[in-house]
């Protein structure tokens, strides 16, 4: 049997259990290659960190040159994080003939079709299935199974984290900060949680996404961005009312000659079953001109389903490589396809407004939107405040343009018998 030689750089909460997965069950998985594959050594910064497996010591090092260098070593397992020093170590990996396998979404969306070119000089696979929706199989499938379709338009919730965050908001009616800190102790969210809150997170794994769904690249610089922390508990339950969730949506479609790119917080009607993934569940909903809907569920964060996705992309390399098959991954982007401006969006929208409880309000609302062509769907009137003699208003708009709603919404806060825009939020049909 070839000896299959593995280096992993690090040993973090997918690093520990990827080599866990390796050890215990290296009979197995090498008889499933057909050679044998062998963690030989791991690279973490300290070596005598407690780790949550029992662990050969003498495997960890510190110093990358044990593993770039070692000529029995085949493939690469890049687990650090981060855009540096993990993109160095994989160009590192790569240009010593190394085979890569990664689940890191940020070097990925913004060098991986550069990474992949030095690949394929080099003859080397670069795997990255993990990157997106950790233990659900969804980029393999987008390059391989669906190859015969057009995409018309990818919907997804790719962050565990603001999906926890977001159904404790509405199921149990909790305000963001106390969402947010619930996530924190649970081990769900970072202590610094602003790439999962942010949507910077999503917005890496929107651009994989939209990429090999749309064959063009798709830069995180031309994703647009919203996060979920101004969002309020009264909207979950009104969104309830008028037959939505809400959701922080990834979302890519065609529009004409155009992509549609964009990360915020939406309405989601509760008969998608978007609607109904809860928790730190991820799901990706894909539209193929042959195949019609469908939709990828499952657990996009944890060690364990990272490691699952992980561990088989280095089986599918130790495969090719025990076969003697040759490699050229490459990421087919031989389109060109703009992303349109946020301003040029058409999309419904939900406002909710604090406004003076006074005669004559509500017709001053609809002149301001009516002005900017905002077309009214439904107005609610929610509870009034006696003291301050406020109310809110609930409006749903009909299909209208991104520019002419924030026009509209700027002049409407001008007005003085309304207190603020308290909520604008996109509706996702
Ligand atoms: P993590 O827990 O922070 O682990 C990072 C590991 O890298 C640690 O073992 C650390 O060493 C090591 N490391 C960091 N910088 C290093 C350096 N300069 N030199 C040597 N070693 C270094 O990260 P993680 O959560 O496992 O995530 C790893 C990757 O998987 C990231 O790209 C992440 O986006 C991706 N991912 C994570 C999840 C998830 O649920 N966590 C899901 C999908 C994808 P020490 O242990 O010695 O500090
Ligand atoms: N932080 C991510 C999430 C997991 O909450 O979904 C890693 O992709």
């Amino acid at each position: 049997m070839r000896d299959i030689g593995v280096g992993l750089l690090g040993l973090g909460v997918v690093g520990s259990e990827v080599a866990h997965v390796l050890l215990d069950r290296a009979e197995r998985l090498s008889e499933q290659v057909g050679a044998s594959v062998a963690l030989r050594r791991v690279l973490v910064r300290d070596p005598n960190k407690p780790r949550p497996h029992p662990f050969p010591q003498e495997l960890l090092t510190t110093n990358p040159d044990d593993i770039f260098d070692d000529p029995s070593t085949d493939i690469v397992i890049e687990l650090v994080g981060g855009e540096q020093p993990a993109l160095d170590f994989m160009r590192r990996a790569i240009s010593a003939n190394k085979h890569v396998v990664t689940a890191n979404k940020e070097v990925i969306a913004k060098n991986g079709y550069r990474l992949l070119s030095l690949a394929a000089q080099h003859s080397v696979d670069l795997r990255y299935e993990a990157s997106v929706c950790s233990g659900i199989p969804v980029l393999s499938p987008l390059q391989q199974d669906l190859a015969a379709n057009e995409i018309s338009t990818i919907r997804a919730i790719v962050n565990g984290t603001t999906n926890f965050i977001l159904t404790k908001m509405a199921k149990e009616d909790l305000p963001y900060e106390d969402a947010l800190r619930l996530a924190q102790e649970l081990g769900y969210a970072e202590p610094d949680p602003a790439n999962d809150v942010e949507g910077i997170d999503a917005l890496y794994k929107l651009a994989i996404l939209a990429s090999l769904g749309f064959h063009t690249p798709v830069r995180p610089s031309d994703v647009y961005r919203e996060g979920i922390t101004s969002l309020d508990p009264k909207d979950f339950t009104y969104a309830h009312e008028l037959g939505y969730a809400v959701k922080l949506l990834a979302i890519a479609r065609q529009r004409g000659d155009a992509l549609e790119a964009r990360v915020h917080p939406a309405l989601t009607p509760l008969d998608n079953q978007l609607a109904t993934v809860d928790g730190v569940f991820n799901a990706v909903q894909i539209e193929g001109d042959l195949v019609g809907t469908l939709v990828f569920y499952g657990r996009g964060a944890g060690g364990g389903p990272t490691s699952s996705t992980v561990v088989a992309d280095v089986l599918t390399v130790a495969r090719h490589i025990a076969m003697g098959g040759i490699i050229r991954p490459r990421m087919e982007l031989n389109r060109r396809i703009p992303v349109m401006p946020m301003a040029d969006i058409m999309t419904r929208y939900y406002f909710r407004l604090s406004v003076a409880d006074q005669p004559g309000v509500l017709a001053q609302i609809g002149r301001v939107l009516g002005e900017h062509e905002v077309s009214i769907s439904a107005v609610i009137q929610k509870e009034l405040d006696p003291e301050a003699q406020t109310a809110q208003v609930v409006i749903l708009t009909h299909p209208s343009r991104e520019h002419s709603v924030q026009s509209a919404v700027a002049e409407l806060e001008a007005l003085p018998l309304i207190n603020r825009v308290s909520a604008l939020i996109r509706v996702e049909h």
